[in-house]
């Protein structure tokens, strides 16, 4: 038997004023998204955003609905947004951040399982990594180089072949 350790590596910033100023915007941007949440039964509101390669922000927040299963997480609604209307314009970082009035939040938001799936398959449909800033404004910010950080066991389309 062989034990393996895999590593994984984010940076955690105390405040936005450390961020370079694209991703410290791009976290702005996250919290103006945020603002068009429709969250009445969790009322916890999630905003993402996009980065796009020619520079235009793509705009998610969770929507939720009352047959509870189909609402959607934040960080979904903005990606297929872009992979139906930009799928031509590679995504380069997606910031995400989330409120809610019932409790303070002091730690960052993480994507659900959901939602890092759907970015694996677009990392991978463009063939890059997609940088991921998760903004707590109460808190730090953290910030990773793609999805392997968040799933190091990832199943990638190869394995099929
Ligand atoms: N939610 C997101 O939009 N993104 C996340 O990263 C975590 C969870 C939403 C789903 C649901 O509307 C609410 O937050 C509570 O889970």
């Amino acid at each position: 038997m062989i034990s393996k350790e895999i590593k994984i590596a984010f940076e955690e910033y105390s405040t936005l004023d450390q961020l370079n100023s694209s991703d410290k915007d791009l976290c702005l941007e996250a919290v103006k998204a945020m603002g068009n949440s429709h969250s009445p039964y969790s009322k916890f509101r999630v905003g993402a955003a996009l980065r796009l390669q020619s520079g235009k922000v793509i705009y998610g927040s969770n929507q939720e609905n009352v047959a509870y299963p189909s609402g959607l997480c934040a960080e979904r609604v903005a990606l297929f947004h872009w992979g139906a209307n930009h799928p031509d314009d590679p995504i380069v970082s997606l910031a995400v951040t989330a409120h809610t009035n019932e409790f303070s939040l002091v730690k960052p938001v993480t994507p659900c399982g959901s939602c890092l799936q759907v970015l694996a398959e677009y990392e991978q449909k463009q063939g890059k990594a997609i940088e991921v800033m998760l903004y707590c404004q109460n808190g730090s910010i953290w910030k990773t180089c793609g999805v392997q950080c968040f799933l190091p066991f990832l199943f990638f389309e190869d394995r099929l072949k």
